[in-house]
């Protein structure tokens, strides 16, 4: 069974002072025993309140949404591996398409980051996702796989335990317009696929993979019960505390 994992993306919102609110409200809705692992990632102006803030409990674990493959140097306005190692920081969420798409981040560039997150002891939430033109032209699979095989190129199996994959369709993020259930779990079990011919069978299937876009508390526990699906990459509705504690809840297993 593999643990689900649901995961904040804060983009560039919330100062030190919107953090702080946040939290006196998440921290009493979750509730003391939350079954997911729960992440979130603020801006990096906000890490070191959520760290505070979070120090005492084991309940959610601290993401950054970028870093540099460096360990230090004449990188103006660059945060490094080592600087979020400090303030405690866990996963870091890397190749996110707005990264790629406005910044320019290429799969090459991914892979150095992957490399230098491992290396430092950092997971990692790689963001892989085809646009609206791709899936129009059926493509969506082959971009999916191209994006695998460059980002996660001279992994070894072991390397694989610290990565979680977030399928996120690029005309779903920030859009209201989720992937149906069936087109997630198609792209789910496909990113599997490719991850068993890349990290061997056994470990493919302890690998998880989030589903992001558009995701909600009212669409969130159907997208989380397909088989591959393993949890959510949320932005927009992870900004609100009821909200994101509605979705972390909808990930737990359903009495029957
Ligand atoms: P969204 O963003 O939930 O606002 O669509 C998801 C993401 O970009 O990770």
């Amino acid at each position: 069974m593999r643990k689900k994992i649901i995961a904040a993306n804060w983009k560039m919102n919330m100062t030190v002072s919107e953090t702080e609110s946040f939290w006196e409200v998440f921290s009493l809705e979750v509730g003391e025993t939350p079954s997911a692992e729960i992440v979130i990632a603020p801006p990096f102006t906000a890490l070191q309140k959520l760290g505070d803030l979070t120090s005492n409990t084991q309940k959610v674990k601290l993401g950054a949404q970028n870093m540099h493959f460096e360990t230090s140097g004449a990188f103006t306005g660059e945060i490094s591996p080592s600087m979020l190692r400090e303030l405690f920081v866990r996963y870091v969420i890397l190749g996110h398409s707005e990264r790629r798409q406005l910044f320019g981040e290429t799969d090459k560039l991914v892979n150095q980051k992957i490399t230098a997150a491992l290396k430092s002891e950092l997971r990692v939430i790689l963001c892989v996702g085809e646009t609206l033109q791709e899936r129009d032209e059926g493509k969506e699979l082959v971009v999916l796989e191209k994006q695998l095989r460059a980002s996660l190129a001279g992994f070894s199996e072991i390397d694989f335990e610290d990565i979680v994959i977030a399928y996120e369709p690029v005309w779903a993020i920030g859009t209201g317009r989720n992937a149906t259930p069936e087109q997630a779990q198609e792209a789910h079990a496909s990113v599997r696929s490719v991850l068993k011919e890349l990290a061997g069978d056994e470990m493919a299937e302890k690998i998880r993979i989030q589903y992001g876009g558009s995701v909600k508390p009212d669409n969130a526990r159907e997208l989380l019960s397909q088989p591959d699906i393993d949890g959510a990459l949320v932005g927009g509705a992870s900004l609100d505390p009821r909200s994101f504690s509605q979705i972390v809840r909808a990930a737990e297993p359903e009495v029957s």
